[in-house]
């Protein structure tokens, strides 16, 4: 049988996981990060927090690992990620800065990781999760002191840091139509007629079981026809647990339902699942009595949702 990567080499596209550091030394999850994935990205060690733990003081060795083990497996990286109001260092989320002081530290920690990876990142997220649910922008220590020009400033940061590297905005809750994808519909619109150097929109796409939003290829077609590359960039989609045979049924229907909604656009470039195995995932911490989320369960065995995936691609 083809592997993911195999067949999404076919139609051009990438498919990606997410890549937990600490797992890494274990063969059975190298193994299946190298031969089925064509992209990479980086669980935590590539954010803030992880990179600058204190300041001016910088820890690139979990990173600089991804980046090998890409290179090592001729894998694509996808860098996440830039600029998020999560996962900042605490001297930055708990010190106190004037608004002048805090934009050059925005874009001077844009400059100095995109730097060091250019050439190497081929694509990077370089502000995450901007929006609340109703579609304005989200409180945070950025949107708080520098107001919407926050992201227009990383956006420019980056491209300057890496001409080549592909800029991506990123958000959860956007896959259908609805008032949060909307608002960052319009804000794309509105960076691209204002020239900010933006390429793509990631829809993180953790989703849940039976409820693939039913307009999703819609929402990204009409992304898309702005201009733009749209990726899912964080896909895993939970079940309430213990799984039985009819939920893992459902979800292999909905893998697939999300696969052809991107194979459907042109520029709909790849998929990264965020993890493939049901032991490393995020979710059973982040929403409890859920999980089963991913394409490999407990054991590394291929559940129906990575066959369901893989005829998806
Ligand atoms: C999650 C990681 O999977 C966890 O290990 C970490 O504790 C918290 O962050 N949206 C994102 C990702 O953009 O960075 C998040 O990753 C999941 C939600």
């Amino acid at each position: 049988n083809p592997t993911l990567r195999e067949v999404a080499d076919r139609t051009g596209r990438f498919v990606g996981t997410a890549v937990n550091d600490g797992r890494l030394g274990d063969g059975t999850y190298a193994n299946i990060a190298k031969s089925e994935f064509s992209s990479v990205t980086a669980e935590n060690a590539m954010k803030w927090g992880s990179v600058e733990p204190n300041r001016g003081q910088f820890n690139w060795a979990a990173a600089d690992r991804l980046v090998s083990f890409a290179q090592a497996n001729r894998q694509k990286v996808y860098g996440h990620t830039l600029v998020w109001h999560s996962q900042m260092p605490n001297w930055l989320a708990n010190g106190s800065f004037s608004n002048a002081e805090l934009r050059t530290i925005m874009t001077g920690h844009v400059t100095t990781q995109v730097a060091r990876y250019k050439g190497k990142v081929q694509r990077w997220d370089v502000v995450n999760e901007a929006f609340n649910e109703n579609g304005t922008l989200r409180t945070s220590k950025f949107y708080n002191q520098l107001g919407q020009s926050y992201i227009a400033d990383a956006f420019r940061a980056a491209r300057a840091a890496d001409p080549s590297a592909k800029l991506f905005i990123n958000d959860y809750n956007t896959e259908g139509t609805n008032a949060k994808s909307d608002g960052l519909y319009n804000l794309v619109k509105s960076l691209k007629s204002q020239g900010v150097p933006i390429d793509g929109v990631g829809f993180q796409s953790h989703l849940i079981v039976g409820q693939v939003p039913s307009t999703m290829k819609a929402n990204l077609q009409r992304f898309a026809d702005l201009g733009v590359e749209v990726v899912i960039s964080e896909l895993d989609i939970r079940m309430a647990t213990p799984a039985d045979a009819t939920k893992l049924q459902q979800q292999a229907n909905d893998y697939k339902a999300v696969a052809r909604n991107c194979l459907a656009i042109a520029r709909c470039t790849g998929i990264t699942v965020w993890g493939f195995g049901d032991r490393d995932s995020w979710v059973p911490d982040t929403f409890p009595g859920q999980g089963a989320a991913n394409l490999y369960d407990t054991n590394y065995q291929p559940k129906p949702a990575y066959n369901a995936f893989r005829d998806g691609l």
